[in-house]
């Protein structure tokens, strides 16, 4: 059985991937360092698969446990997660991105030369375009001048790759670009788990429903949309995570020194209200909202062109916004009764 490690694996992107690839008939090792999850990920991982999946408690800026890792098992390849990832806290403090982010993938880089490791998945993120000049935004669009630190250490870490790819004739690489990742593990023993305020809409939104958040502000609607509110392509967590699988398989049949990249969403764009209004239908109640001014930094409208993954990745989204929503709101109502 093919051993993947997962850096970030308790994660919710992360932990949503340990339970597909585990599905797709791989062997998940995890590694995280809690920095942005919990160890209740693992229960819930357990609940799901009925494994208790190899787990290191490290940081991925740490060598020796990348050097430790890779002598105790046969690792085939790497999902590389782990990363810190909210684009307000990157404005404020660059340097905690800048080091994080880059550093644990630069020592994750050399340990995998070092041991022959040559297979890597790296969670990309659609921040790489900015505001795209034409919509829906393909691959080869242009990559903007990032909106924060956190989407210049995507914009960056891609390069890194890249460049380590073209460097060493062994070396594998595929970054998925992420749209906007929602939802929950059907189950409700895996999702979303909200660490302070939320800053992304759908964890704010069931947050409001279930009355931990008094009201819901709706960033701006006087924007060149249909009804005025933004429009972004929310993926559900699940249709996500399969995409990493669908990556490996990718990466196993490709010649050496290979570098790709793919989007990874829906094709749809949905607006803000869009958003409300499906969940209102949903969770059967109105939700509590007010039209706030604009946040800075929010691009208009972006959502995904699909045809590369579709037609070279072989994958595209089988889940709805609609259902998206109601795996939140259960995961966010379970969460109630912890
Ligand atoms: C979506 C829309 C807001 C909260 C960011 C990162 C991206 C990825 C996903 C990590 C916007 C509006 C939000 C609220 C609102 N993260 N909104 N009220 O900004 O598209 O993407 O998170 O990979 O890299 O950039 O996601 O969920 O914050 O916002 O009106 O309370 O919802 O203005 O239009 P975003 P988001």
């Amino acid at each position: 059985m093919k051993k993947i490690l997962v850096t970030g694996g308790a994660g919710f992107i992360g932990s949503h991937t340990v339970v597909e690839l585990h599905n797709a008939g791989y062997e998940p090792i995890l590694i995280d360092n809690f920095g942005n999850s919990s160890p209740s990920a693992l229960q819930g991982i357990k609940h799901i698969t009925g494994k208790d999946f190899i787990f290191y408690q490290a940081d991925c800026n740490d060598n020796q446990v990348f050097d430790k890792i890779f002598k105790e098992h046969n690792i085939d390849g790497i999902i590389h997660f782990a990363a810190n990832k909210a684009v307000g806290e990157s404005v404020k403090d660059p340097l905690k991105y800048y080091h994080n982010n880059l550093n644990s993938l630069v020592n994750l880089l050399k340990n995998m030369l070092k041991h022959q490791v040559n297979n890597l998945v790296f969670s990309s993120s659609c921040t790489v375009y900015g505001q795209p000049d034409t919509l829906p935004v393909t691959e080869d669009a242009p990559v903007k001048l990032a909106e924060s630190p956190y989407g210049n250490t995507k914009q960056i870490s891609e390069e890194i790759i890249k460049d380590t790819c073209i460097s060493q004739p062994h070396l594998r690489a595929i970054s998925l670009r992420y749209f906007n990742p929602i939802g929950a593990h059907e189950t409700a023993e895996i999702g979303e788990l909200p660490i302070g305020v939320p800053g992304n809409l759908v964890p704010f939104i069931t947050q409001t429903a279930v009355g931990i958040r008094e009201k819901l502000s709706v960033f701006g609607n006087d924007y060149n949309t249909p009804d005025g509110s933004c429009v972004r392509d929310y993926i559900h967590v699940v249709d996500l995570a399969k995409a990493h699988v669908k990556a490996f398989e990718l990466l196993n049949k490709k010649q050496e020194g290979h570098y790709d990249f793919f989007n990874i969403g829906t094709g749809k764009g949905s607006s803000v209200l869009e958003v409300v209004k499906t969940f209102e239908k949903v969770a059967g109640q109105k939700l509590n909202y007010f039209i706030a001014p604009r946040r800075a930094g929010d691009v208009e409208k972006v959502y995904a062109a699909v045809d590369k993954s579709v037609n070279v990745l072989g994958w595209k989204t089988e889940l709805d916004l609609e259902r998206a929503l109601i795996d939140a709101w259960r995961w966010q109502q379970k969460l109630k009764q912890s």
